[in-house]
């Protein structure tokens, strides 16, 4: 590895503040992401530069934007390995290409009587969606549990597949709360033996691990690029053939191809599904994020994040009185979460700003998960490419200092 995370927190403007005069120390990565320079300076580019509508005009402004929003698109293709560029779907974030899929595919798709598999560890946006499908077309909603040690329990998933009956699967690549990355090579092959679409929720996957779409064999996959380093923009990729048999999502200009009174068609992909002006500058800067992931290499972004949380998870558990969740570190992503039978969450995290560490305190958009472990809330500190193992010693530092306060 040819970069240290304290080297690379030096390209994010907004790390090198101090925040109640101490430095800043930003663990909650897993919400959004800080961005680098290259970022900044890609979207103060456009507007300076090259601002105009896409796909409409027929001038030199308007050409160039254009080109560059067709290059980012294309820069996300490659970086998942997606077999064609118009594949890929620009929206507004992982939520609403979760709901793209559910809405348009999944109301096409699932019938009553019929089968969606979820798992016990979804983000709610990958979860209330199935539940609002599942509702609507009189479908049934099964989940894949989690075990104590916060790994999905892949037998239960044979029976959900046996009858015939299911006909999706949607799942996270890694969890935002428990860190889980799971099987998705066994899951996929199972799921695909029995006939069932598989959807990924790709928010904590993409930002953290090479992902190829390909090899992966998944259907469809959605991520937010400010999770990644870019601004709130997100894409949606998916299999050409589905994608093309889907009606669209949202209606509206420039996802035609005709219009009359009474009727119109609609564009090719991936426009069908691009209704309205989209984020232009924002798709143009996720473009410079990925040029930034795809220099420090994903497969180093892995190792360095493994470093991390190998040594966080080891520091973590000498606190006393404190339980983490989740798998061993080489089955565990970016974020740490934990608890203690005594103190609150948002009392962790309130002193710990003090001490200029920002973590999340509460469900993190998972309460069904929690209930599983039966606590109300976690904390939880996630990890990026700028993060270092000080970071981890002062967090645990501020650990103690939390203890001494509120420990009787
Ligand atoms: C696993 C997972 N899925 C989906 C989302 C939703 O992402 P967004 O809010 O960008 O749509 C998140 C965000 O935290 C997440 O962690």
């Amino acid at each position: 590895m040819t970069w240290s995370g304290k080297e690379v927190r030096q390209q994010f403007p907004i790390l090198q503040q101090k925040i109640n005069g101490k430095r800043l120390i930003y663990l909650d990565s897993a919400a959004s992401a800080q961005k680098p320079q290259v970022v900044i300076d890609a979207l103060s580019s456009v507007y300076s530069t090259n601002y105009a509508n896409i796909h409409r005009g027929i001038y030199r402004l308007a050409e160039e934007a254009t080109r560059q929003y067709e290059a980012a698109r294309a820069k996300i293709a490659k970086f998942i390995n997606a077999a064609s560029t118009d594949e890929v779907i620009f929206v507004r974030n992982a939520t609403e290409g979760l709901n793209l899929v559910v809405y348009s595919w999944g109301r096409s798709n699932v019938g009553a009587g019929e089968r969606i598999i979820v798992t016990e560890l979804e983000h709610h946006s990958n979860l209330v969606p199935w539940q609002w499908l599942a509702q609507e077309q009189d479908a049934e909603l099964s989940f894949i549990p989690v075990t104590g040690a916060g790994e999905l329990d892949l037998a239960a998933l044979p029976p959900l597949l046996a009858d015939g009956r299911a006909k999706v699967l949607a799942l996270s690549m890694m969890s935002n709360v428990l860190g889980t990355i799971p099987d998705l090579a066994e899951i996929i092959h199972l799921a695909h033996a029995a006939g069932v679409v598989v959807v990924l929720d790709g928010a904590q996957a993409v930002p953290h691990l090479p992902v190829d779409v390909q090899s992966l064999d998944a259907d469809f996959m959605a991520f937010s690029g400010h999770k990644l380093g870019g601004p709130g923009i997100g894409a949606l990729w998916g299999r050409r053939a589905l994608l093309a048999a889907m009606p669209p999502f949202l209606f509206g200009g420039d996802m035609i191809l005709s219009v009359r009174k009474e009727r119109s068609t609609w564009n090719e992909l991936p426009y069908k599904f691009e209704a309205g002006t989209p984020a232009i500058a924002e798709a143009i800067a996720l473009g410079a994020a990925i040029d930034f992931l795809t220099e420090l290499g994903m497969e180093n972004v892995r190792q360095h994040e493994l470093q991390l949380v190998t040594y966080a998870l080891a520091e973590l558990s000498a606190v006393p009185g404190l339980h983490l969740l989740g798998p061993a570190a080489e089955k565990h992503g970016g974020a740490v979460a934990f608890w203690f039978e005594d103190i609150h969450p948002h009392d962790i995290a309130a002193i710990l700003d003090e001490e200029g560490i920002c973590v999340r305190a509460g469900q993190h958009c998972a309460a069904p998960l929690h209930r599983r472990f039966g606590i109300p809330a976690s904390t939880r500190a996630s990890y990026y490419v700028y993060n270092s193992n000080e970071d981890t010693d002062a967090l645990v530092a501020g650990l103690h200092k939390v203890i001494k306060l509120l420990r009787r």
